[in-house]
């Protein structure tokens, strides 16, 4: 980092890139092979929704479906855990190819040896955490991540509505993390769009994840396009 540039925050964000995450969550379940395309041509990983009706109050898909992705993806998979003992899928998630794995901070009572866990199979660990955690809870654990994941709604369901307190919880989570030197990434989940995307940007995300904007809409790829835009 070259402080005397005096624009420390145009160099980190520069310095790394901002990453497309479509959510396959919205996906096409009937054309899956189209949905995937869609991620391989035009975004930079696939974002995985794993619930189990415990955590959250809904259930997605599981490793059947994440292996059939696996077997077509030509980008990395992004795992996002919304699952009780997390702990328990980490090696099966290794197994199916995931590169990013994240699980989520109210599901853990110690969330540090699972992000080593995470680690010891050289996946990218990640601490999700929903919009009613203070960003001070997850603050002593940042130094252990590879990323954060900040919902920017309640982890779910795909196509609520973003929630505008998370700018600043997301400001907040940026300053710690650069306050204290730490390589750490910020992924945002939940209602992001076009509309949003470069705010999101400019307040510290680096890895934003997208589902109805995406696969909702008519042209994926556009929309894609479109947020990329909006980043420079
Ligand atoms: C919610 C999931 C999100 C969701 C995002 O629990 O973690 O990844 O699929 O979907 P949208 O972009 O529609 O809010
Ligand atoms: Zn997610």
């Amino acid at each position: 980092r070259r402080e005397a540039s005096g624009r420390p925050g145009h160099q980190l964000l520069t310095a790394m890139r901002t990453r497309i995450a479509p959510s396959m969550l919205a996906a096409d379940f009937l054309h899956l092979e189209q949905s995937v395309d869609i991620v391989n041509r035009h975004a930079d990983l696939f974002h995985l929704d794993i619930m189990d009706g415990v955590l959250v109050p809904n259930i997605s898909f599981g490793f059947p479906v994440v292996e059939a992705i696996a077997g077509m993806a030509k980008k990395p998979l992004d795992a996002h855990l919304m699952i009780v003992h997390p702990e328990r899928y980490v090696e099966r998630c290794a197994e199916c190819g995931i590169r990013m794995l994240s699980f989520h901070y109210e599901a853990a009572r110690d969330p540090e040896p699972i992000l080593g866990l995470i680690r010891s199979y050289k996946m990218k660990a990640g601490l999700a955490f929903n919009p009613d955690i203070p960003v001070e809870k997850i603050a002593p654990y940042l130094g252990e991540c590879d990323f954060v994941l900040l919902m920017t709604v309640f982890a779910g369901f795909g196509g609520q509505k973003f929630i505008e307190e998370s700018y600043d919880r997301l400001r907040q989570l940026k300053s710690i993390i650069d306050e204290k030197g730490y390589r750490c990434r910020i992924e945002v989940d939940g209602g992001v769009s076009p509309a949003n995307a470069a705010k999101l940007v400019e307040c510290g995300a680096d890895t934003l994840v997208a589902g109805s904007a995406v696969f909702k809409a008519e042209d994926p790829g556009e929309v894609i396009r479109s947020m990329r835009v909006n980043l420079q």
